[in-house]
Formats: structure tokens, C-alpha cells, sequence
């Protein structure tokens, strides 16, 4: 007999979640709904769309959009399958263009607001006026457009339930989080910028162990001692430079996570030799980091290695400073998505090494990404048989013992080795699984004053 989802996730009581979750088809295909149907996703960055006419192909689960800029520099997300037999509109993954022609039968959709009324609309149709006699309702043909869109710092999510609450309660406190990757690193808002390309790839895995890796899990350091032994990191140590005062802190209510430091205890990259193989990027990040602490002073500030905001979008902060984010495919199939980031202003020496950095570290090709698709792969196939599939996964760690975190709304914090995160975030998948409306989704009041 099938489990109900709380019989599957039992966080609270046994730390218990069911391996059922990460390899059964159906309840895949509930997730789809329930979970990526309503959550607010993140589907891109402005700098993949610079231009007017730009337009760059991400996806909503399993759902293909064309994220596009239109003539006038609105940012609009669109499915991207024709609404008359269903062909792949957009196939390159960027580009510019003013028109999507669809390469089966012709209709094309237009985001130029001086030939159509709304981005996606129907534009023309061969054989409109003789074989349709110029009785195909074009208004009512056009794309479908995503109904929800936000943008965010220049980090641009959607979202396909109109309910869904505005994007910034749905982040909570965790934003502070997202702002240090996403701001100038001496505190001005905004300012990162998406260096290279995006790096795509796949894994055999549910996509859940992902944003779960990436939520707080410091435990799993042994499986990266062959890549500290090789000694990536941007000082010739390690697989990235020193980070004290590491916190597992999370937000229950939310289901985002993120190993971190608590406010005010930041310390910042450049601290004790980081990026010491480079004196000149070192010393720039001393530099910047005294700016922020003058800019900021006792403003909230922190600062972070890696997060997730529930559900698929996780994100580095300092070393790599990147986002990921992740497409289901199958229960045991995901792809995986990477952009990276500098401030637009750093000097090319500081971009230069990072970029460096980063393909040294992440990617298919990164040494300690690799380490950590073996695992979820593995995982997910040793959970995959009839025996297996009936176990449960252990997420025991610290149950209990979680702190509030007094200057943050809805944090609680966990020293620096326990999976309170984890449970945060399948806590919050349950709630997403068992709702059969946003209305049915907790969400603590609304807060943020800063
Ligand atoms: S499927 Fe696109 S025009 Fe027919
Ligand atoms: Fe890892």
C-alpha cells in the first residue's frame, strides 16, 4: 500500500525520510504539480538577456520557456511550445529575435510590442486569410505566458500560481543570504555580474540530493579529501580557501537553508591568506571588504559559502560565487544549470581568477563537483531496488537542538554540523506535496523591514 507523504517524511519525530521519494514515478510526477506548479523558481539571470530581443531557453520542471527581453526591455517568461501542435519553438539555447517561427508549420509568435498586443502573441499564420478564412482567433493562440514573474537583483524567477505569494516574503530573511552573492562585494546593492557561459549538464539522481547538498550538508567533506589533497583552491590549498565561524542555519518556514555566519560575524574573503597564490586579488578583497564594513556598518550584513532556496535553486557566495540550479527530468534523472559571478567591476585580474577558479571547481569538469554527482548517483541507484526502495534515509543529526537565531526572522541555527537544514527543507516539501492550493501552504506573516 502506498504511503501517505507524512509516513514518508518524518523529520520531526524519527528523522526519518523515505527513499521512496528520491525513485517512485508517481509521486515524481506529483512534484511536478504540486511542487514546481506553485513554488517560485528561479529560471535565470537579466545578464543572460542583456538586449532587447535576447531571449535565453531555461525551464519550469520538466517544462520548456523561453525567458526574452521585448523591444521596450521588459523582462517576460513564455512556454515554449507552439499552441498549434505543440512543436518546440525555440530551440537554441540564445540568441536575439524579435519573431519565434515555428519550424513545423510555420505560425510564428511575436514579443515586438509594435506588431502584437501582449510578448508571445500570435503574429501570423500562413494561410490565414485563405485556409483558415481568416477565422482563427489569433488573440486567443498566442504563447502561453508564466503568470507570475519577478526580478530580483537581476536574478529573474517565475512563478505558474498566480497565489503565490510576492517573491520577497517567499525568500524571508534567507535574502540577506542571496544578497551577498548577488550584491558589489563592498556592499552596494546589486552589481554581480554572469561571467562565461552557462554550464549545463545531467546526473543520474533525483534532483532533490542536490538543493539537499547544497542546503548544509558540511558532514560530507570526506568525500572531497582526494580533490583538498590535489589542492584547487584559489590559495594552492585545499579545494577552496579557509571559512571560519561556519554556521548550518536555516529557515524552517520557508524551507531555504544555508551554511553561513550568523550577522556580523562575516569574515571576509581575503581573510588569512585566502587567494594568497594571487597578492594582488587578495589584497582587492581587503579592500573591498573594508568598504563594506564603512558602508554598512551596523546594518545587517553577512556572509555565506552555499545555500538553497527551496526548491531548486542553490548558490555559492564567495568560493566559486555561482548559481545552480536544477531541472528534474525523471524521478532518477536531473540536469543541472550554472552561472557564474563577479562584481561588474572588479578588475580583470579578479575576474580572471575566478573564472580560473571556478572551472577548476564546478561543472562536469570542476574535481569537486565530480564528487558529489558520484555520490547523489550512487545514492539514488542503491535506492532504487525492491529491497532498497523500502528503507528509509537517516536524518537524525542534532534533531532538537536547533537555537533561534534572534536577528534574523524565522531562523534557527545549528552549530556547524547537523542536518536541521535538511529537515527544513523536507519539511517544507511535504508541506508542498500535502497542499492542494497555495492557500494550504504555511507562510509565517509577513516581516521584512529592512
Ligand atoms: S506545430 Fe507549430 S505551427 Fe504547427
Ligand atoms: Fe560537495
Amino acid at each position: 500500500m502506498k504511503k501517505s507523504i507524512d509516513e514518508l517524511v518524518d523529520v520531526d519525530v524519527e528523522g526519518v525520510v523515505a527513499r521512496e521519494i528520491f525513485v517512485d514515478d508517481e509521486l515524481f510526477e506529483q512534484e511536478l504539480e504540486h511542487v514546481f506548479g506553485r513554488a517560485w523558481l528561479f529560471v535565470g539571470h537579466v545578464g543572460l538577456v542583456p538586449e532587447p530581443n535576447d531571449y535565453f531557453q531555461s525551464r519550469m520542471g520538466t517544462d520548456p520557456v523561453i525567458l526574452t527581453r521585448d523591444k521596450a526591455g521588459e523582462i517576460h517568461v513564455l512556454l515554449n511550445t507552439c499552441t498549434h501542435r505543440g512543436m518546440k519553438l525555440c530551440r537554441s539555447d540564445q540568441g536575439n529575435t524579435r519573431t519565434f517561427t515555428c519550424p513545423y508549420h510555420g505560425w510564428s509568435f511575436s514579443t515586438d510590442g509594435r506588431l502584437v498586443d501582449r510578448p508571445g502573441e500570435l503574429y501570423n499564420v500562413p494561410g490565414y486569410d485563405t485556409h483558415y478564412h481568416s477565422e482563427l482567433d489569433k488573440k486567443k493562440w498566442g504563447l502561453i505566458s508564466v503568470p507570475r514573474v519577478e526580478i530580483y537583483k537581476g536574478t529573474v524567477w517565475a512563478s505558474w500560481d498566480e497565489e503565490a505569494p510576492p517573491l520577497l516574503d517567499y525568500l524571508g530573511d534567507m535574502r540577506l543570504y542571496l544578497d551577498y552573492a548577488l550584491d558589489y562585494r563592498d556592499g552596494r546593492p546589486g552589481g554581480a555580474e554572469v561571467i562565461g557561459g552557462v554550464q549545463k549538464w545531467r546526473v543520474q539522481a533525483n534532483w532533490k540530493m542536490i538543493p539537499e547538498n547544497f542546503i548544509g550538508d558540511l558532514y560530507h567533506d570526506v568525500s572531497h579529501r582526494s580533490v583538498d589533497a590535489v589542492g584547487i583552491g584559489p590559495s594552492g590549498k585545499g579545494r577552496r580557501d579557509s571559512f571560519g565561524n561556519r554556521i548550518t542555519l536555516c529557515f524552517p518556514e520557508h524551507g531555504h537553508g544555508v551554511i553561513g555566519q550568523l550577522p556580523f560575524h562575516e569574515e571576509y574573503d581575503g581573510v588569512s591568506g585566502n587567494w594568497g597564490e594571487n597578492p594582488e586579488v587578495q589584497e582587492y578583497y581587503r579592500k573591498v571588504h573594508e568598504s563594506r564594513v564603512e558602508r554598512l556598518g551596523d546594518d545587517m550584513r553577512v556572509a555565506m559559502s552555499v545555500g538553497t532556496i527551496f526548491p531548486s535553486m542553490s548558490f555559492h557566495g564567495r568560493q566559486p560565487r555561482t548559481i545552480a540550479w536544477v531541472h528534474p527530468i525523471s524521478a532518477t534523472e536531473t540536469e543541472m544549470w550554472r552561472i557564474f559571478l563577479v562584481d561588474e567591476d572588479a578588475p580583470e585580474v579578479v575576474k580572471d581568477e575566478a573564472r580560473r577558479y571556478y572551472m577548476r571547481y564546478s561543472g562536469p569538469g570542476g574535481l569537486t563537483e565530480s564528487d558529489d554527482m558520484e555520490n547523489w548517483a550512487y545514492a539514488t541507484r542503491a535506492s532504487k531496488g525492491w529491497r532498497s526502495r523500502q528503507l528509509f534515509f537517516n536524518y537524525q543529526m542534532g534533531l532538537g537542538h536547533a537555537r533561534p537565531v534572534p536577528e534574523l526572522d524565522n531562523a534557527v541555527e545549528n552549530g556547524e554540523f547537523n542536518e536541521e537544514n535538511a529537515r527544513a527543507f523536507y519539511r517544507r516539501w511535504a508541506q508542498f506535496m500535502k497542499a492542494s492550493s497555495w492557500k494550504e501552504i504555511p507562510m509565517p506573516e509577513s516581516e521584512h523591514t529592512r
